[in-house]
C-alpha cells in the first residue's frame, strides 16, 4: 500500500541526486540509547548500517562499546556483539559523531509531567546539539524524530531549534522527517526484523525521499507499506496507534467488571466471541490487571493532556485511564474475600515485570498491588524471571524477594498472578498443592484453566470469572 501526500516543497534536483549517492553507503548516528535507540542501532547494524549510537551516558557507552545490554530483549547481546565484530556499530558520548553520518534519528525519552503533558526537554537539547554541528557539515544531513511527540513539535519546536543554531535553511541544506515507532518490548527485534507499516512524515518531498530510500534498502526483498504523510499526521498516528490499543484494554476490563457481578460469566469467552468479528479483532481483549510500561500510561495522558490544551472532549481516554488506575486492586478485593483479613498473611506474587520477556517494571500493575498490600501488613514475597533486583530498589526491606517460584509459594495464602510468564503457564495444579496452605489463587493474567484447578481443590479466581465471593 503507498499512501503519498504532503505539504511537498520542491527541492533542488541535483541535492536529491548528490544526497541519495552517498547515502546509498549509509551511515547513521542514533541518538538516545533508550529502549527504542539500542534496538534500532543494533537493528541497523546488523542490516549492514554503519550506526553511531550516541547517548549522554558515559556508563551506557561503556557497556554498550563492551557487548553488555543496559536492557533485557530476546537475542539483543548476540546482534550487539555481532554488529560490534563486524565494526558496524560503535557507541560515543561524543555528538561530533553526527558530523560522520549523513541521517541522525533522534530517540531520547519525552517522559510524563506532573499533569500528564510530555516533557521534550531531551528533544530540545539534542535537536540543538545536531543543530550546532549542521553549522560545520558541508553535506545535507536528514534529522528524523522517533521520540513520540505530541503533533506540531517537529514544525513549531525542532524545525526552529534546528534553523536557528544551524544558521542553514530546513529543505536545501538539510530535512526533517517524523517515523514514529511501534517497537512492542520484549519483541522489538522482531518488530524491526518485519515492521507492521513505516510511517514517514516528511517537511518536503526531499526528506521523505531520503528517508523511504533508506527503509526501501534496509527492508529489500520484503513488502512492508510505508505511508508518505504530513509531519503532524505521523505524530499523531503515533498516540492514536497506542490510545487505541488501551481502549481496548479498558474496555474489557470493564466488561470483565460486570461479568465479577454475575455468577455465570466469562469474561475470556466473551473475548474469544467478539473478537471473532473482524471488525473488532481478538489481539488486546485479554482482561487482567490492566496495561502497564513505558508507553501506553504515558501516551494515553499526554494525549488527555493535548485535548484539554485545544479545549476538546477527552472524557473518552479519562474513562480509559481511570479503569486503568483501579483495574489492579480488584485483586486485593478477591484476596481479601477469600482471606478476610490481609494483615500478617503471606501473599506471593508471582511477576513483577509489566509484561512478559521483559525485566521493565514500569507502570507494572504489581507495583500498584504490592504498595496496597504493604499498606494492608500483609507478608508480601515476590518472584519474577527478570525483575526482582529492579522491584528491590523501589521497596527494600518492606517485602521479601525469591529467586524462584517454589521459594515463594511456599507456605503461602494466597498466590496472586501479575505477569503472564510462561514459566508460571507451565505450573500445575499439583506444584501450588505441595508448596501452600490451603492453596488460593488469584489468576490476575487469566493462564490456568479453572476447571482443572478447581477439580484439584484449589481456591481458584480470576477477573472476570464469576463473583469475588470465594
Ligand atoms: C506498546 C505498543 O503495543 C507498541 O506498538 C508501541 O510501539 C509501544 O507501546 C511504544 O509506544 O513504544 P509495549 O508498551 O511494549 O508496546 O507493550 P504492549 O505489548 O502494548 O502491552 C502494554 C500493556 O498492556 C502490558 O502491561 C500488557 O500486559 C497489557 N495488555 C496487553 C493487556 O492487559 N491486555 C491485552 O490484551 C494486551
Amino acid at each position: 500500500m503507498w499512501v503519498n501526500q504532503g505539504p511537498i516543497g520542491r527541492p533542488l534536483a541535483t541535492l536529491l541526486t548528490v544526497s541519495v549517492k552517498k547515502m546509498n553507503n549509509y551511515s547513521v548516528t542514533v541518538i538516545g540509547l533508550g529502549y527504542v535507540g539500542i534496538t534500532m542501532s543494533v537493528f541497523l547494524a546488523n542490516k549492514g548500517v554503519n550506526v553511531i549510537g550516541i547517548d549522554i551516558d558515559y556508563d551506557k557507552v561503556k557497556h554498550l562499546s563492551a557487548g553488555i545490554s543496559p536492557i533485557y530483549e530476546k537475542n539483543i547481546e548476540k546482534y550487539l556483539v555481532k554488529a560490534l565484530n563486524d565494526k558496524k556499530l560503535s557507541f560515543t558520548t561524543d555528538y561530533n559523531a553526527v558530523l560522520k553520518t549523513n541521517i541522525s534519528f533522534i530517540t531520547v525519552g519525552t517522559p510524563s509531567n506532573p499533569d500528564g503533558s510530555i516533557n521534550i526537554n531531551y528533544v530540545k537539547n539534542t535537536t540543538k546539539s545536531i543543530g550546532e554541528l549542521l553549522k560545520e557539515k558541508k553535506d545535507y544531513h536528514l534529522i528524523v524524530t522517533r521520540s513520540t511527540v505530541i503533533p506540531g513539535t517537529n514544525h513549531n519546536v525542532i524545525k526552529p531549534i534546528l534553523e536557528k543554531n544551524s544558521g542553514k535553511r530546513i529543505g536545501k541544506d538539510f530535512g526533517l522527517c517524523m517515523n514514529p515507532e511501534f517497537l512492542k518490548e520484549g519483541n522489538a527485534m522482531k518488530d524491526l526484523e518485519k515492521p507492521s507499516r513505516i510511517v514517514i512524515g516528511e517537511f518536503d518531498k526531499n526528506s521523505g525521499d531520503l528517508l523511504e530510500k533508506f527503509y526501501r534498502q534496509v527492508y529489500r526483498g520484503l513488502k512492508i507499506p510505508i505511508i508518505r504523510t504530513y509531519l503532524s499526521t505521523a505524530e499523531l498516528i503515533k498516540y492514536a496507534n497506542n490510545a487505541f490499543l488501551a481502549t481496548k484494554i479498558s474496555f474489557i476490563n470493564m466488561i470483565s467488571r460486570i461479568c465479577d457481578k454475575l455468577t455465570d460469566c466469562d469474561i475470556n469467552t466473551i473475548a474469544y466471541a467478539i473478537g471473532l468479528d473482524p471488525r473488532i479483532s481478538p489481539l488486546f481483549l485479554r482482561a487482567g490487571l490492566g496495561y502497564g510500561g513505558s508507553c501506553l500510561p504515558k501516551d494515553v495522558k499526554a494525549l488527555i493532556s493535548f485535548l484539554n490544551m485545544n479545549n476538546l472532549d477527552s472524557s473518552l481516554l479519562y474513562a480509559v485511564n481511570r479503569i486503568n488506575n483501579t483495574q489492579p486492586l480488584n485483586v486485593i478485593k478477591i484476596c481479601e474475600q477469600a482471606l478476610q483479613t490481609l494483615k500478617n498473611k503471606k501473599i506471593s506474587i508471582l511477576g513483577l515485570a509489566f509484561k512478559p520477556d521483559t525485566d521493565d517494571i514500569r507502570n507494572s500493575p504489581s507495583l500498584k498491588i504490592i504498595d496496597e498490600l504493604i499498606h494492608r501488613e500483609a507478608h508480601v514475597t515476590l518472584y519474577d524471571p527478570k525483575a526482582v533486583d529492579k522491584v528491590k530498589k523501589i521497596f527494600a526491606e518492606k517485602i521479601s524477594y525469591s529467586y524462584s517460584v517454589h521459594q515463594c509459594i511456599n507456605q503461602a495464602d494466597c498466590v496472586i498472578i501479575a505477569t503472564e510468564w510462561d514459566e508460571f503457564k507451565k505450573l500445575t495444579p499439583q506444584d501450588f498443592l505441595k508448596s501452600m496452605k490451603k492453596p488460593i489463587i488469584i489468576d490476575g493474567r487469566g493462564i490456568y484453566n479453572h476447571k482443572e484447578f478447581r477439580e484439584k481443590g484449589i481456591v481458584y479466581k480470576r477477573i472476570g470469572l464469576g463473583p469475588y465471593k470465594i
